[in-house]
């Protein structure tokens, strides 16, 4: 396998003084702050892997008739560094994000990259920026791992070349309103993913195919779009950005299943296992609309919520569409949905021990 795993380390000469990242890190918002350095890795078909570097972060300069800016070839992972009580700091299942990572690439016809390359890019970057990992609240250090089709071609073809970069950003809550409840529309005018299609694909393409849903959301005063399956256009498969989990009045949970049109939430597995872990029955298997409606009406479902490593745990409180507008609970974060996020965010922040060895310390 031809690779090179060492990384050629170059400090930044002028990062952001330590006030101004302090003002920063009090207000992160999400995705608005970006850290000193990153990460680039090349990738050809006759070197492999080269040119592994971690510097100070720049911007990036191409043909304009390099291949993602014609195609799409373009996949990405997101993971949190989280500060720790005593000081340390981890990410949370990186090996899952590697493996996810690769999935995508294969999906998009593009290079796999080895998972302890991956790993190890996001860790170093985390290491020399560590001092941009909040250490207040629910902050976190957001990693965005990427990647391109960097052949210089205007043909339609696998690219020969890409480009892997991991850039790392400052982050709060996604949600304006903290954790208070979501709303969500469901639309019957989009679909996100079809049988055979990128829905389980981590690629740029699906988050930009979803924009006209969420402006039709935003448009009905919601937050998130809800995006029902492309063929019978009846069942629940999940938000714009996050998957979606249903807990009922008899403590039971269930979420739609990975059936390769829904991305496979990192977030949505460990709670799967955690709820278990706990004793609760927990069911993947289809969910639909109407049932939805109906149960909230007749209050066998009490607590719907949103999960990702974005927006972590999250409660939606409203069901919108053309002909019904539906409050589940009392609009705030119900009893179960309140237990699964302090379990998860117990052992992500280092809080609790760590059952099942997902922390990954710096
Ligand atoms: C994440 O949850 O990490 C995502 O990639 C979703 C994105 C909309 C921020």
């Amino acid at each position: 396998d031809k690779q090179q795993t060492e990384f050629t380390v170059e400090q930044a000469t002028s990062p952001v003084s330590a006030q101004d990242r302090e003002a920063m890190l009090a207000n992160p918002g999400f995705g608005k702050y970006l850290t000193d350095h990153m990460v680039t890795i090349s990738y050809s078909a006759e070197k492999g892997w080269h040119d592994a570097k971690i510097g100070p972060r720049h911007d990036l300069q191409m043909n304009p008739s390099t291949m993602v800016l014609h195609y799409a070839g373009e996949i990405f992972e997101g993971m949190k560094t989280y500060r720790h009580p005593d000081g340390g700091a981890g990410l949370f299942r990186p090996e899952a994000n590697a493996r996810r990572f690769n999935n995508s690439a294969a999906r998009l016809a593009m290079a796999q990259i080895p998972e302890d390359l991956f790993v190890n890019s996001v860790r170093e970057l985390a290491r020399i920026d560590r001092d941009w990992i909040p250490s207040e609240g629910e902050g976190s250090l957001y990693m965005r791992p990427f990647m391109i089709g960097t052949e210089v071609a205007i043909g339609n073809h696998p690219s020969d070349a890409f480009l892997y970069a991991v850039i790392a950003s400052p982050v709060g809550s996604y949600f304006k309103g903290g954790v208070s409840g979501v709303s969500v529309w469901v639309s019957e005018e989009y679909t996100r993913a079809a049988p055979g299609g990128t829905g389980a694909a981590k690629c740029g393409g699906n988050y930009a195919a979803a924009l006209a849903a969420q402006a039709e959301a935003a448009k009905h005063g919601c937050e998130q779009v809800v995006f029902l399956d492309a063929v019978e256009r009846r069942w629940i498969e999940e938000l714009a950005g996050m998957n979606v989990f249903f807990v009922f009045d008899d403590g039971t949970i269930q979420t739609p299943p990975l059936t390769g049109t829904i991305l496979p939430g990192i977030t949505r597995d460990s709670l799967i296992r955690l709820a278990r872990d706990k004793g609760m029955t927990v069911r993947e298997e289809p969910y639909g609309i109407d049932q939805w409606r109906a149960d909230i009406e007749s209050g066998r479902l009490v607590e719907v919520f949103a999960c990702g490593t974005a927006a972590v745990v999250a409660p939606i409180s409203q069901l919108k569409g053309k002909d019904f507008d539906l409050t589940i609970g009392d609009g705030g974060m119900g009893p179960v949905t309140a237990d699964l996020r302090k379990t998860l965010t117990d052992i992500q922040f280092g809080r609790s021990n760590d059952p099942h060895g997902w922390v990954d310390r710096l």
